[in-house]
């Protein structure tokens, strides 16, 4: 089977992260997001992975050869010249997604975050004969997504809508999809829209079904969410494979510490911290609901919760970091600084404290 993935976009609402890696890049729970997904694509047998990209293609390609050798698919780059929205790169990539076999393919949002529960899916599309399925999960804030009104008992689709003003429901399209190959003779070679053009058409023909996803979902897209999204997964993480998660004195709830950390005496962690590869925590480090990227050094008696630490930063000591703070990549917090809610841009030093939340250029 194939799978295409939309990894365009500029990840604006994921900045400064995204000023240094296209948001598909951006580590999760210690990989690149991208990696969760193309692992859980390779389980249920999708042999070939093709990018749908049009924001700087060299970092991807880049990365990629190494996670083409790593997992064994193929992964091929499909590289538009404008944006073409979330359909038009369907139709750009025609050639490698219908292969003539007339097997459907998988399409998925780059920032989606979940069991991925893709061996359901192909048995629930495969149940109802229609010409696409769409995952849906329940949502508090709907008007931010797609939401989808369906037939409970079938799972058949009665309206697609986008971003809605007024309310509709409350099921929204978690940015997971199994297409026939009949899907793109819908879909011209221009900017298009998957949620706004294509969904409601096949809707409206009665051809498109939805599967409620089971297990947890979030758009790691925003920090907050990103965040929340860490806490979910965790949650999951211990359901599945509690082993892979960090125990110890010293460890509160989950925490996921990869093996080539070093994490001193005396130190407090979790609960809901990811903690990357090469980093060095001091001792007394205090570390909450945060992830620390690849490549940290966080020093003696520092205290971080509620944020994002990126690759190569330090945290001076008895600095306290939290609020939603994000620091870009190689960011040097100077010792007992005070940072809430400070976004703070690529390789910045930081040597006063950050009273409110504000962006540092
Ligand atoms: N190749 C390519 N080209 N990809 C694009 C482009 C483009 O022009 N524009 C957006 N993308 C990619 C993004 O990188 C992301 O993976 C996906 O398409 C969706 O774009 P977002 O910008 O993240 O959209 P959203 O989060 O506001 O809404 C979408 O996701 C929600 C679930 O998280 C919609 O699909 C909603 O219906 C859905 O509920
Ligand atoms: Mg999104």
């Amino acid at each position: 089977m194939k799978a295409l993935i939309l990894v365009g976009g500029f990840g604006t609402r994921l900045r400064p992260l995204t000023l240094s890696f296209p948001k598909p890049l951006v580590d999760f729970a210690n990989k690149p997001m991208i990696l969760h997904q193309m692992e859980a694509l390779k389980e249920v047998g999708v042999t070939e992975v093709v990018l749908a990209i049009n924001y700087r293609p060299e970092v991807m390609i880049n990365f990629l050869k190494d996670f083409e050798d790593k997992l064994g698919i193929t992964i091929t780059c499909s590289q538009e010249t404008e944006p073409l929205g979330t359909a038009g790169p369907l139709a750009l990539a025609r050639d490698k997604l219908a292969d003539g076999s007339g097997e459907p393919f998988f399409v998925l949002n780059s920032d989606v975050i979940s069991e991925y529960p893709f061996a359901e899916l192909i048995e629930f599309h495969k149940s109802h004969g229609g010409e696409a399925t769409i995952m849906v999960t329940k949502v508090d804030e709907p008007s931010k997504y797609g939401v989808v009104v369906m037939e409970e008992a079938t799972g058949r689709v009665e309206r697609f809508v986008e971003k809605p003003k007024i309310f509709v429901g409350n099921k929204i399209n978690a940015g997971i999809y199994l297409l026939n190959p009949s899907v793109l003779d819908r879909i011209e070679l221009r900017p298009t829209s998957i949620e706004k053009e294509v969904f409601p058409q096949i809707a409206a023909d009665q051809k498109l079904h939805a599967m409620v996803l089971p297990g947890f979902w979030m758009d790691v897209g925003q920090p907050r969410d990103y965040i929340t999204g860490l806490r979910l997964y965790l949650d999951s993480l211990r359901k599945k494979s509690a082993a892979k998660l960090a125990s110890g004195a010293h460890v509160v709830g989950n925490v996921l510490v990869h093996e080539s950390a070093k994490i001193g005496e005396c130190c407090l962690i979790g609960p809901d911290v990811a903690i990357g590869p090469g980093c060095v925590v001091e001792d007394g480090v205090r570390l909450s609901r945060c992830t620390v990227m690849r490549g940290v050094r966080i020093k003696k008696h520092a205290c971080i919760s509620n944020s994002i630490i990126g690759w190569h930063s330090t945290v001076g000591q008895w600095a306290r970091i939290e609020n939603m703070t994000i620091l870009g990549e190689d960011v040097h917090v100077c010792d007992e600084v005070y940072s809430n809610g400070g976004v703070v841009l690529p390789h910045k030093e930081i040597k006063s404290s950050i009273l409110k939340p504000e962006i540092v250029m």
